[in-house]
């Protein structure tokens, strides 16, 4: 990869990049008037960089394209967007702001790809992930836009993947800050252009989807991740239960979701006040300003801190940020070998391939249970008894919202002993109950091993019944 950087300086700041990546050209321009800089700007209608004049840009824009992928390039004046905006509004949007590290670490593409590695086809139609490459080193974000051009152009080309960047003139001033909590400047700046980055992430993606979700760029994703926060907003709407704000994960600012018409408000929450707190401070302050005053938080988790190394360098050791989320679950199951039989009649796929199916990213197999009565059940028999961490079973379905599970249990039969061989599995366990046609219990350590699992109905259904997933972790 060649890249040639031709700057040139006049009363107007203009900075042309041209990256040359094996065979094609892209040009990323940055341009824009170098008078003050201040918030006053970002008020202005033209930072306000929605899906509309990013397509509208787009329209007016060169696109090029690339061995097959095709690159859209957006102009407006501060911003560049390499991105197809698709014509719809998509169920959820996962911004990921990327900064560069001092020691060179470069995680962003291993979190594009754990997205990946997470997610189905069905799922990726559904989604936008916007990067939002947040260095001043123009430089640096060229070189990783081409890389991410080159290793995923042809998700850029779905509509999955934006890649936008910001020019400095756009930020309020960085230096000659507040110093709370007796900050250090270095800290003060870091975390006050931090505040920045993600309110203009927020200003990009008002209406590209429902919903918003913010992860860093150093995160794996649980596998699917996208249906597990769909159930568990539908819960929330089920039951009444009001939220501006869920976690998707303990940590800081990660797995933090908000409804996109949300952003705007936040956006100019967090520009008043960026020089005060860190940014996650700020989202806390913002959750009482707007009334929620409880945590509202699904678990397990589905984002894990994997980075190593942070953004901001101060000493050698304030450089290391190595948390992590002990609520994680990486959603990642194999089903053990197991007979399952279904006690009620069927229709569709046999119970037994359902569940044979089911393997981490598994294609949409399902069974149907016709009105199935009480005291009917499904039973999982393993061919050895077998410890379990999690046990997840998905009934409903999108196109017959009325044909899940009302009211059903899950038990397990657990040896006695785990010593002792040919000990019958006799002791009975109710392992949870289902909560909207779900049930996902973690089951605790001190249980031994399981020899079967069942879900007992526990009302007569007058509509069918869809299984969906039987999805068995285990320790
Ligand atoms: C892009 O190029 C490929 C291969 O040259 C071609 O098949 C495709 O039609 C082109 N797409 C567009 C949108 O021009
Ligand atoms: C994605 O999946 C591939 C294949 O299973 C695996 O080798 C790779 O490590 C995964 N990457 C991430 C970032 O999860
Ligand atoms: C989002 O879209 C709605 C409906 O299309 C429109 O009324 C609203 O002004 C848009 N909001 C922004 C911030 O662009
Ligand atoms: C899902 O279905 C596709 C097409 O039918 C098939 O190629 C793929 O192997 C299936 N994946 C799994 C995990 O069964
Ligand atoms: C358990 O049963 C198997 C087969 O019935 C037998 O071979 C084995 O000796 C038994 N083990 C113990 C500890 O009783």
């Amino acid at each position: 990869m060649r890249v040639a950087l031709i700057t040139s300086r006049s009363t107007r700041l203009a900075v042309v990049l041209i990256v040359v990546v094996t065979g094609f050209n892209l040009l990323l321009v940055f341009s824009g008037p170098s008078t003050d800089a201040g918030i006053e700007r970002l008020e202005q209608q033209e930072l306000e960089f929605h899906l509309k004049d990013v397509a509208h840009a787009y329209r007016s824009s060169g696109l090029t394209n690339v061995s097959g992928a095709v690159l859209y390039h957006v102009q407006p004046r501060y911003i560049n967007v390499i991105a197809k905006p698709r014509s719809r509004n998509d169920f959820l949007t996962i911004g990921i702001p990327s900064a560069k590290r001092p020691t060179g670490d470069v995680y962003v593409l291993d979190t594009i790809q754990s997205i990946l590695n997470a997610t189905s086809q069905t799922d990726r139609d559904r989604v936008v992930v916007v990067v939002f490459l947040t260095d001043f080193d123009v430089a640096y974000n060229t070189r990783l836009s081409a890389a991410i051009v080159e290793r995923y152009g042809r998700h850029i080309d779905s509509g999955l993947i934006h890649v936008v960047q910001v020019a400095r003139d756009v930020y309020p001033p960085l230096d000659g800050l507040k110093r709370n909590f007796n900050d250090a400047k270095e800290r003060v700046y870091w975390r006050a252009k931090q505040v920045v980055d993600f309110a203009l992430m927020f200003l990009y993606a008002p209406n590209v989807s429902r919903y918003y979700i913010q992860i860093e760029d150093d995160v794996k994703c649980a596998n699917g991740f996208v249906p597990s926060i769909e159930r568990f907003l539908n819960g929330l709407v089920t039951h009444r239960r009001p939220w501006t704000i869920v976690d998707f994960s303990t940590l800081g600012f990660i797995g933090k979701l908000l409804r996109s018409s949300d952003l705007r408000t936040f956006a100019q929450f967090l520009l008043l006040f960026y020089q005060e707190q860190p940014v996650d401070y700020l989202l806390r302050a913002f959750r009482v300003a707007v009334a929620q005053h409880e945590v509202v938080m699904c678990r397990p988790t589905l984002f894990q801190h994997v980075g190593l190394k942070s953004s901001l360098r101060l000493t050698a050791k304030d450089n290391d940020n190595t948390l992590k989320d002990k609520y994680f679950d990486d959603g990642v199951f194999h089903n053990p070998r197991a007979v399952v039989v279904a006690s009620m009649k069927t229709r569709g796929n046999r119970p037994q391939r359902v569940y044979d199916m089911a393997t981490s990213g598994a294609n949409g197999t399902f069974f149907v249970a016709e009105n199935p009565h009480y005291g009917s059940t499904v039973d999982v028999t393993f061919s050895e008894p077998v410890r379990l961490r999690r046990v997840v079973v998905v009934t409903g379905s999108s196109y017959f919202p009325k044909q899940f599970l009302h009211s059903g249990v899950l038990e397990a039969h657990v040896k006695p002993s785990d010593n002792t061989e040919n000990v019958s599995c006799v002791i009975y366990m109710r392992l949870g109950n289902f909560i909207d046609g779900v049930v996902d219990v973690s089951v605790p350590t001190f249980v031994l091993p399981i020899c079967s699992l069942h879900v007992r109905v526990m009302q007569d259904h007058e509509t069918d019944v869809v299984f969906r997933q039987i999805a068995v972790f285990k320790a």
